[in-house]
């Protein structure tokens, strides 16, 4: 089969790779489509150290299923599949209460870390074991299905800021896990006429706007804070949704909550920020991590095929495996207004396929 191999950091090529089998309890899946992270572009350079070469990267994927292996009951050869991008053991303390983000044995498709490496989703096959995959329905396509990964992270942040209805929210950075935090609160209760949306980059902000933001913010920093303030006559927000990262922006959500709210972290760009810890403590401010999805991908599927979330905006392009490796180099080089990129490693190798 064809695949994506980051042979070395920087160095991504198609090479002919065997196919693999699936073992007892996996799928073999003909991948349709597998979008590129911004985690795929930070390993690519070895900046994380969790994608060391030789490895296929690829996590965020939907296709057919080309083969089951033994004791498979739930799918079937030819179903329209995805998958979760994390690996759980279902076996686990954490799995077995739901919380499967949190598995003692977790695994991400497409990472290798030094403890483990899994073959990912750049590449015309893999295998993933079926307690991790989900029927596709027909109303979303492929590349759409792409994005089901990401919009679980978002679901996933706001079911864990728990919403009781009509809440105000700013969302902290317009990328594209801050505009999928921005529909998911909006599908999950949020006051629609009170989310707002900040970030630095204005173009980001006129995705906001057209995907549901009451109001937008080109500003960081203090002069976030002064506009929110003034917005909700100085009480603050209930619920900031934070996508960024960085310790501006986290105290920045810090204060733009009112006394008793929650700031939700999601962004984490960077492992350590400084705590305004007396803010947080006398105005008894609830900070909420949130991690990866658990079990937020049928809630996904179903938002997405109701239209209440909308990622075809978020699609820059849908291109052949053989393109990943310009792809993977301008996203690295952060050529600006690039959102998802979508590879299809379909096209071109039709023939080959119907060959195996
Ligand atoms: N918790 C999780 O499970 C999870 C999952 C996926 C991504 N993430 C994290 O979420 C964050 C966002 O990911 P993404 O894919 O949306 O990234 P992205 O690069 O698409 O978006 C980041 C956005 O932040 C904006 N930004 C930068 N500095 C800012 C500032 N000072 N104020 C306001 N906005 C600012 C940028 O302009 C950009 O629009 C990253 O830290 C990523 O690691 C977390
Ligand atoms: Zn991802
Ligand atoms: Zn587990």
């Amino acid at each position: 089969m064809k695949a994506l191999l980051l042979s070395e950091y920087l160095n991504l090529q198609l090479r002919n790779l065997p196919t693999p089998a699936p073992g007892r309890g996996e799928l073999l899946i003909e991948v349709a489509a597998c979008g590129i992270c911004g985690s795929d572009v930070h390993g690519y350079d070895g900046s994380t150290g969790r994608r060391i070469p030789p490895i296929v990267m690829g996590h965020e994927a939907a296709g057919t299923v080309a083969a089951v292996g033994a004791g498979v009951t739930d799918f079937s050869v030819g179903d329209r599949v995805t998958f979760d991008s994390t690996v759980y053991c279902g076996a686990c303390e954490f799995c077995r209460s739901g919380d499967v983000n949190l598995c003692n044995d977790r695994q991400v498709i497409g990472v290798s870390c030094g403890e483990y490496r899994r073959e990912g989703a750049f590449a015309q096959f893999l295998t993933v074991p079926a307690r991790i995959a989900y029927h596709l329905p027909e109303e979303l396509s492929f590349a759409e299905a792409a994005l089901l990964e990401a919009v679980s992270v978002a679901l996933h942040g706001v079911a864990v800021s728990h919403l009781s209805g009509g809440e105000t929210i700013l969302v902290v950075g317009a990328g594209m896990i801050g505009l999928l935090l921005l529909q998911a609160a909006h599908a999950s209760g949020a006051n629609p006429e009170r989310v707002f949306v900040s970030d630095i980059d204005s173009t980001r902000l006129k995705l906001a706007t057209e995907l549901g933001a009451s109001e937008t913010f080109l500003a960081s920093g203090a002069a976030l804070t002064s506009e929110i303030l003034r917005q909700t006559n100085g009480r603050g927000v209930d619920l900031v949704l934070e996508a960024v990262g960085r310790d501006e922006t986290i105290s920045t959500a810090i204060d733009c909550v009112r006394k008793g709210g929650t700031v939700t972290l999601v962004g984490n760009i960077t492992p350590q920020v400084t705590l305004p810890l007396q803010k947080v403590v006398s105005r008894q401010i609830r900070l909420q991590g949130s991690c990866a999805s658990a079990g937020e991908y049928p809630e996904a599927m179903r938002h997405m095929a109701n239209g209440a979330i909308d990622v075809a905006k978020l699609i820059t392009a849908v291109a052949p495996l053989s393109d990943g490796p310009s792809w993977f180099a301008r996203l690295h080089a952060r050529e600006p207004n690039l959102m998802k990129i979508v590879l299809d490693p379909r096209q071109g190798y039709q023939d080959e396929v119907a060959v195996l």
